[in-house]
């Protein structure tokens, strides 16, 4: 197999670039599409559930699909200097792949309210931190003016080549299973993943399957990502940030889950029509649920997500529990980020190491506990 080099590369005929862009890659994308093999069983679901483990990414997170797409068509139309508001994410990565382009990375985060792994990130990859005394809302509105003003670049979802990126998401999921889920469900926050997932599913649905049954090898997506349907698509967000379950903008947005904790979402209109298009809802979940599903997933299944991408098992847990969803289907669950990001909620929501002296007999004891 040839290697793998990045999802513009894979993707190119689905993107916008040409044969002279320069692309700028980590070679993100090519995530796992990881089977769960005990909490179906465990919730009482007769279909599958699988993890698209977007923490699998260079720089941990999803982001890096959009950030590729975002770096690469700055460097291509000039720019030296690109910035971003973030509640951390979007920071790391816009700070990785700005050091990979030889550019300056501004990034504006709440302070205090950013996980320790990717203010690290921004920082190590020498972008310029300025932490604002104000939240992830307060800051995407200062960026965008002073983007406006100055020889800057934003790469925010509100650029769009970042859900042109991150839309290759659905194209993964399809050549993984051969068709599009029945459902997918993931985290909502600033609602631009959300709408790119819907993108990318809307663009792979084979337009000859009415035709010709398989599509015969003439539909112009033939071998790649070509899908029969769309899923279902089911967006989560937290409950004390959700703007969606509101029906407007929430002043002073509050979770665990600081990824997610945006109060006035930029892509609000395309969420809207990915969820009403695909016969999908919005909901919401507490940060007591958000954290268990973590735990869950982290203790049933090896996966560590962030907080915020437990987002995702914790709304699919209570619409299952309430028969939401239809049985002996295929569901796709987003994980957007890493567990190592955040290790303070982390640690914080575990049990205390044991200590005890380097003593044979004593350790001995513990772990007899056990047997
Ligand atoms: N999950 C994680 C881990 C995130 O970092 C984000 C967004 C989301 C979910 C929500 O995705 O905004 O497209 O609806 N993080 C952004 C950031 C806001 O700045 O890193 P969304």
């Amino acid at each position: 197999m040839a290697h793998y080099q990045g999802l513009i590369h894979r993707y190119h005929d689905r993107l916008p670039v040409t044969v002279s862009t320069p692309i700028i890659s980590l070679n993100e994308g090519n995530t796992p599409l990881i089977e769960l093999v005990n909490l179906p069983k465990q919730l009482g679901y007769d279909g599958r559930i699988l993890a698209k483990f977007e923490g699998l990414n260079p720089t941990g997170s999803f982001k890096d699909r959009g950030m590729t797409m975002a770096v690469t068509k700055a460097v291509e139309a000039g720019s030296r200097a690109i910035i971003c508001a973030s509640t951390g994410n979007t920071s790391a990565s816009a700070a990785a792949y700005a050091a990979r382009a030889g550019m300056t990375c501004f990034v504006l985060i709440p302070e205090g309210k950013i996980a320790l792994g990717k203010l690290a990130q921004a920082m190590m990859h020498g972008s310029v931190v300025i932490q604002i005394e104000g939240n992830f809302d307060d800051g995407m509105r200062l960026v965008q003016e002073i983007a406006s003003e100055m020889p800057v670049a934003l790469v925010n979802s509100v650029n769009p080549y970042r859900l042109q990126g991150q839309k290759t998401i659905a194209f993964e999921v399809i050549d993984a299973l051969g068709d599009a889920p029945d459902y997918h469900v993931l985290p909502v926050g600033n609602a631009g993943n959300i709408s790119a997932h819907w993108m990318g599913y809307s663009e792979s649905v084979c337009q000859q399957t009415k035709a010709c049954g398989l599509c015969n090898g003439q539909c112009p997506y033939h071998g790649a990502a070509s899908a029969t349907h769309r899923p279902v698509m089911l967006g989560y967000q937290a409950a004390g940030s959700a703007p969606f379950m509101r029906g407007g903008p929430v002043a002073n947005p509050d979770t665990i889950a600081t990824a997610i904790r945006i109060g006035n979402p930029m892509s609000w209109n395309l969420a809207w029509a990915a969820v009403k298009e695909s016969g999908g809802w919005f909901d919401e979940c507490t940060d007591a649920e958000i954290l268990a599903a973590q735990k869950l997933l982290a203790q049933s299944e090896g996966i560590f997500c962030e907080p915020s991408s437990a987002t995702s098992l914790a709304g699919l847990i209570k619409d299952l529990a309430r028969g939401k969803i239809k049985p002996g289907g295929t569901i796709v669950a987003t994980l957007t980020g890493h567990g190592l990001k955040d290790p303070d909620t982390a640690i914080a929501q575990s049990e205390a190491p044991y200590k005890v002296s380097a003593d044979r007999t004593a350790i001995g004891a513990l772990i007899q506990r056990y047997l």
